[in-house]
């Protein structure tokens, strides 16, 4: 061994015994962190202003739309980029890696056990769930049950993280919570203060507040974000028909910013949406309960997993997985208490 390699034991500057590459990385990157090389904290407020907090955030936008923040010039924001792309990693990578990754994922309990064998382990982290169904079929109460399990341990079936809740149509209820929280022995009044809450009032608020979350999400540990419901707004802002395509757009821009925060956050995202009679003459033929969702094909496609809830037997309810990327169509049955989502209870079932 030569002198010199004895001689720097602390190479990247980091005190003797730790570990360099010990993923301190696991969080997201703030944004601060990309102040130097020609990029100022002048910079750096101006991509703030404008909803960037994280260099994850700089890394999966493209540069022309760098390009529209007040003071970013073509040559700054291909340098930021530059800079972003450095330390997030944008490339491929093997299958086996992926696979490994994706098995760290994390999934949030839905409270019932059956609904968490359904949907592979419960609610995916990283990824926008839909569920959608008719009234009083039960999506508002399952997000008033996830609110209260994201903030679990993760052996518990947690995500040890806050929740945001935007409520676009009242019925947030916050003493729901208290009960849930009592359930998994939780104190309801720090499960309270760790759901970050606000009603949204229109459909450019609603977006407006993706801004403020993505901040919120900057400082502290989320673990879920719930829009409940996505397009209730947009129906009643955009309701004539020659306004469908600027409402298309806008829907667009709202869910490409979820994803967003879902990638970089490691966030789950849930969003309700409402059905309608289906009205395209054949598919009711063969549809005995022709009813979808709303928002059309850029809700379907920007949404990873579809989840179908209808009405049971009294508190039961059936969720059917609509679409997903690797859950095979199947269904189950789950069932509404006063302290959350549960399984249905079998011995009064004797008839
Ligand atoms: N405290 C409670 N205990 C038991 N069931 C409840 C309670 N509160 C609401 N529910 C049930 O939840 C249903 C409403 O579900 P909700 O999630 O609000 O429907 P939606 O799909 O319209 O959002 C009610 O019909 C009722 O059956
Ligand atoms: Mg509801």
């Amino acid at each position: 061994m030569t002198q010199t390699e004895v001689e720097h034991p602390t190479a990247y500057g980091q005190p003797d015994g730790q570990d360099v590459d010990d993923e301190e990385l696991s969080g997201p990157l703030l944004i601060e962190q990309l102040e130097g090389n020609g990029i100022t904290i002048g910079d750096i407020k101006k991509l703030k202003a404008d909803g960037y907090h994280t260099i994850e955030s700089i890394a999966y936008t493209p540069k022309r739309i760098l390009m529209n923040t007040k003071g970013i010039s073509e040559a700054k924001a291909e340098k930021i980029s530059n800079e972003a792309a450095k330390v997030v990693p944008l490339g491929f990578t093997t299958a086996s890696e992926f696979h490994s990754r994706r098995s760290e994922l994390i999934c949030l309990t839905t409270g019932s056990k059956q609904l968490d064998t359904l949907l592979g382990g419960g609610i995916e982290t990283g990824s926008i769930t839909e569920v959608f169904g008719e009234f009083r079929t039960g999506k508002s109460q399952l997000c008033h049950t996830l609110a209260v399990t994201c903030q679990l341990p993760i052996d518990m079936g947690g995500g040890e993280g806050k929740c945001l809740y935007i409520d676009t149509e009242g019925t947030f209820r916050p003493n729901r919570l208290v009960s849930i929280a009592e359930r998994y022995g939780l104190n309801a009044n720090d499960c309270l203060d760790n759901v970050a809450y606000a009603r949204a009032y229109n459909a450019e608020h609603q977006f407006q507040l993706l801004s403020l979350a993505a901040q919120m999400m900057a400082e502290s540990r989320f673990s879920l974000l719930i829009v409940d419901s996505i397009m209730s707004l947009y129906r009643t802002d955009y309701s004539g028909r020659g306004e469908l395509s600027a409402r298309q757009t806008h829907v667009a821009k709202f869910m490409r910013t979820l994803q967003r925060l879902a990638d970089e956050f490691g966030i789950a995202v849930v969003i309700t949406n409402q059905v309608v009679a289906q009205v395209d003459g054949m598919s009711s033929m063969y549809n005995p309960d022709p009813k979808k969702p709303i928002g059309g094909n850029i809700i379907a496609h920007s949404s990873t997993t579809r989840l179908s809830f209808k009405k049971g037997r009294a508190e039961t309810r059936i969720c059917k997985i609509y679409d997903s990327p690797c859950l095979p169509e199947s269904e189950c049955v789950f069932a509404i208490y006063e302290d959350g989502i549960g399984d249905p209870r079998v011995e009064e079932d004797k008839e």
